[in-house]
């Protein structure tokens, strides 16, 4: 393939990963933009196997690569549970950060294209860049996958001055990026390199391991950002301009995505990235502030509860991370489906940060087969709550807390939330009074207008299916 054509397909590609990103902020475009993704990477790939910069001689360690990584990409992708979806994610981060300081010691020792003057050290510092952000990405993805597969403990590591500690290694890597650029032979360059890689590698680790298992959606995103600027790091050091493109892209969406997810928590982006909150299972510690409520809490059974939704003409849904937990979506459907054929007009609110990863309720809902159109985001629904009957509140707790808005004091003070006790009743579907992943008292379970149904929330909705067919 000429370069002219190798070019033409690169803009090809481009453009299908910018629709296939398009795609994917939509339930109903997300499969279209899924196949824009495919094709799109299949042009890529061929178009630069197939281009001028590949001998024939290299193309049977492609193949051979091609067909090996497939087969694990295959093999993964076939036995990997819903529930372990971050963790694959965190892994393949790893190895997009690992590829990136790998090509850039490669680029450095190559010595088949001499740079001179400025290009040189414009080169050189590609390099260093591309190799520092690969290794942080390669280690601190290593660790999310630990914690997010519970093979490292998910409490956070404090360590005493940690923030002196990140400084004096940043520090010492702009010192090594000095040494390492004026060092007058490749000899020379490789001991600042490799100093260089293992600050890079221990940063990753600590910056990871100061963040608790709670807060690790946020870190996977933002370590899916890093990748793609390693990725772009990578197609400087190799003068590929579609791997620049596609790492920005991936880059610019995984930051945007960490800051829409920070954003939908009320917590700044610096303050997760400094670490420290949240526990091990999703259950951080009580925290401080904030007014207790008080009051008497109504408690219902599952006929009870049948009984309401029968006589409502209108029902929100909303589901949080114990319908996940609880694996309770498909008995939602059912239920959804029993109401709708009754006249019932069944809705589904899904708040941005609701469970444990971005999308988590949507992807839960459409494995379920809940039609996309009766599942709205909170902008789009939150309005409605004053003219809804019943809305049904199953294992969500944050999202649906109005200290969020009622009190200055406390911890989630500034979220948003849906305003389920709006509606005419309110149902919470929960196990206890216990608190959820911020540890924050929940005022709603004390409301006049609300009833508490106690259990796991797949066996009580089983009985509320039970009792609506009855
Ligand atoms: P949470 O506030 O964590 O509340 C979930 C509730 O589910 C708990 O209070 C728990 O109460 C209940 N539960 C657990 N297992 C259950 C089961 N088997 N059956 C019935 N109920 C069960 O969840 P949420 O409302 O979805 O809010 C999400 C929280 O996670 C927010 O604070 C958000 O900031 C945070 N977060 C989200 C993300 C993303 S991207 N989604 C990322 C990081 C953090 P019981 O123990 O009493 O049953």
């Amino acid at each position: 393939m000429s370069a002219n054509l190798a070019t033409v397909a690169y803009i090809g590609a481009t453009i299908l990963f910018i629709l296939s990103l398009g795609g994917l902020s939509n339930p109903e475009t997300a499969r279209r933009g899924n196949l824009y993704g495919i094709v799109g990477m299949t042009i890529a790939v061929l178009a630069t196997v197939l281009g001028p910069r590949v001998t024939a001689a290299g193309l049977p360690y492609i193949v051979g690569a091609l067909v090996a990584g497939g087969a694990v990409g295959l093999y993964a992708a076939k036995k990997v549970q819903m529930t372990q979806m971050p963790e694959l994610v965190a892994l393949m981060h790893s190895l997009v950060g690992l590829a990136a300081a790998l090509v850039g010691f490669a680029s450095y020792v190559d010595t088949s294209i001499v740079y001179e003057g400025a290009e040189k050290a414009i080169h050189e510092v590609e390099i260093y860049i591309g190799i520092f952000i690969g290794a942080v990405t390669f280690s601190g993805s290593i660790i999310a996958f630990g914690k997010l597969s519970g093979k490292v403990g998910g409490k956070p590591l404090l360590l005493p001055a940690r923030h002196w500690l990140n400084l004096a290694g940043l520090l010492a890597v702009i010192w090594f990026a000095v040494a390492f650029v004026q060092a007058p032979d490749v000899q020379a360059g490789m001991t600042p390199l490799v100093v260089m890689t293992v600050i890079a590698l221990l940063f990753g680790i600590h910056m990871v391991m100061a963040i608790g298992g709670a807060d690790m959606p946020v870190v996977v995103s933002m370590l899916n950002s890093y990748s793609g600027w390693a990725a772009s790091a990578t197609g400087f050091m190799l003068s590929n301009d579609l791997l620049i493109v596609t790492g920005a892209l991936v880059g610019s969406s995984g930051a945007i995505l960490s800051y829409i997810m920070c954003r939908a928590m009320n917590r700044s982006f610096i303050s997760v990235i400094a670490g420290g909150f949240g526990t091990g299972g999703g259950a951080p510690a009580a925290a401080a502030g904030g007014t207790q409520p008080q009051g008497e809490v109504s408690a219902v059974n599952a006929a009870e509860t049948a009984e309401l939704l029968r006589g409502a003409k209108n029902v929100v849904i909303v589901p949080g991370y114990g319908m996940a937990v609880a694996q309770a979506q498909h008995t939602v459907y059912e239920i959804t489906r029993l109401l709708r054929e009754k006249g019932v007009n069944v809705r589904f609110a899904i708040h941005p940060v609701a469970g444990r990863m971005p999308g988590h309720m949507n992807v839960l809902l459409a494995e379920a087969k809940v039609p996309y159109d009766i599942v709205l985001e909170m902008d789009e629904i939150n309005e409605d709550f004053p003219d809804t009957d019943v809305t049904m509140v199953i294992g969500a707790n944050d999202i649906v807390n109005p200290a969020a808005q009622d009190d200055p004091a406390s911890p989630i003070a500034g979220m948003p939330v849906l305003e389920v006790w709006k509606a005419r009743t309110s149902i919470v579907m929960k196990r206890s009074m216990a608190s959820g992943y911020a540890g924050v008292d929940n005022p709603l379970f004390f409301k006049e207008n609300n009833r508490m149904l106690f259990g796991d929330a797949k066996k009580m909705l089983d009985e509320v299916l039970g009792a609506l067919k009855a």
